[in-house]
């Protein structure tokens, strides 16, 4: 039996919805600015905190400590007291965090900060994605939720910008609490957006659910939604956690895991040393070639804006992972070729862009869509949990495997798991495009998945 499609006229969203994505997606900004900013600054902060080299890497790693415990805690978190307290709890952790950063006078007192501020990242990784797709009509719902990968490589850029101008001495007490201003304009404008109607429905508050959904929509679709979705949630309850359920948080797993073992943080974090390892620019360039990166990331997301509703996940996946696989190959080669070295920042922007169009935005979107609503928090905290840990590792390890392997078998390394992650796209991962949740729900219960 084939799963309903959603037909045209597709479903229409109010600019008020507009302003609601906004809002909940300032939190994938102040995780790309958190995640990106220290890669400037580290060694300024190692002289002022007098670090071994141990030290340097635990004050980069410690963010993603703090990722994992916020990802973990969150998903339970969200699935009893709603979206949107935690969307404000958030804010205060990077409230409370960029106060701590910008003041720390000891390197203890720095890390405690980082914590903090990676624990915000971690509650955004999960929250966001979350409510996005659940406040958007299915039409749009990829679009919605790219915009918060969009947003966390508008952080990245920013943070790299922002340390090409200001990261010199004392500056970077200025670099690190500018994250204070949109965390408060988080804050507050958290205030003004509605609860998710989705989470609304599954607690029994139909009246403020068909609020929230008259807010956001300019259709009338929402009304037959809502006991959709009802019907839905008392079926998935019943079910509880059956073995399609747990094939579901698997898959999810694996994709949040894939997303990182397949790389991009080398990148993201060590663009500069990367660069100036291979030979590839100047140490005064890299900074510069590290921005194009960003830039780069941040504009191919748009390709992934634009086609993920259209073209589908899956499409821009197996893509995005097999360019991402031919660039690792090429980074791979290049310091084995004579004059590799322009292969090298070609290739590394190549991955990245492969990366953009699909790993990057459209896992978000995969796991904010795929879990069933009554676990949908704890499968993503899950998930997410899995991502941070797996990018805590990469990056730990990063630099250690450089060292005995060398750049090039590093880097062909990934190049063999990105071939693993494609067959696993290709042969699990089934298409969503244009599908409610809660046809997304019957689509794995049914015993052989259609993809
Ligand atoms: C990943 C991050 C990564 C970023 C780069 C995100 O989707 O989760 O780990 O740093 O993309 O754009």
């Amino acid at each position: 039996m084939c799963s309903k499609k959603i037909e045209a006229p597709p479903d229409r969203y109010s600019p008020f919805a507009l302003f609601v994505i906004f809002v909940a997606s300032i939190g994938g900004f102040l995780f790309g600015y958190h995640a990106a900013i220290t890669s400037g600054i580290l060694d300024i902060l190692a002289e002022t905190f007098h670090l071994e080299l141990f030290q340097k890497g635990f004050l980069i790693s410690i963010l993603l400590l703090g990722g994992i415990a916020g990802a973990l805690l969150s998903g339970p978190m969200a699935d009893k007291w709603g979206r949107k307290l935690l969307l404000l709890i958030n804010a205060a952790f990077f409230i409370i965090g960029s106060i701590l950063l910008a003041t720390a006078k000891t390197y203890v007192m720095f890390l405690i900060a980082r914590f903090i501020s990676g624990f915000g990242v971690g509650l955004a990784s999960v929250l966001v994605p979350i409510y996005l797709a659940e406040v958007a009509p299915p039409h749009y719902r990829g679009r919605f939720v790219c915009l918060y990968q969009m947003m966390i490589t508008i952080g990245i850029v920013v943070a790299y910008g922002v340390n090409a101008l200001f990261a010199h001495s004392e500056g970077w007490r200025f670099v690190l609490g500018l994250s204070f201003i949109p965390a408060v304009l988080q804050l507050i404008t958290v205030i003004l957006i509605p609860e998710s109607p989705s989470w609304l429905i599954e607690k029994r508050h139909l009246k403020r659910a068909a609020q929230a959904f008259s807010k956001l929509r300019r259709d009338v679709e929402w009304k037959t939604h809502i006991s959709e979705i009802e019907s839905t949630v008392k079926a998935q309850v019943k079910r509880g956690l059956d073995k399609h359920v747990i094939y579901v948080v698997l898959i999810g797993l694996g994709l949040s895991i894939f997303q990182q073992i397949t790389g991009i943080n080398t990148i993201i974090f060590y663009a500069p040393t990367i660069f100036k390892t291979s030979g590839a620019v100047s140490a005064e360039s890299a900074l510069i070639s590290t921005l194009i990166v960003g830039i780069a990331n941040c504009l191919a997301t748009l390709v992934a804006i634009w086609l993920v509703d259209k073209v589908g996940r899956r499409i821009l996946l197996l893509i995005g992972v097999f360019g991402m696989t031919l660039s690792l190959i090429a980074l791979g080669l290049s310091s084995k070729i004579e004059g590799g070295q322009q292969i090298a920042l070609i290739s590394t922007i190549a991955y990245v862009i492969g990366f953009a169009i699909s790993l990057g935005p459209v896992t978000w979107v995969v796991l904010s869509e795929i879990f069933p609503l009554h676990i949908r928090g704890m499968a993503m905290g899950l998930a997410l949990f899995f991502n941070w840990l797996f990018n805590y590792i990469v990056s730990l390890t990063f630099l250690l495997l450089i060292e005995s392997w060398g750049l090039s078998w590093t880097f062909l390394f990934y190049a063999l798991i990105c071939i693993g992650c494609f067959a696993f796209i290709y042969f699990l991962i089934p298409e969503t495009k244009g599908k409610s949740l809660e046809e997304i729900a019957k689509l794995f219960t049914r015993k052989k998945l259609k993809i």
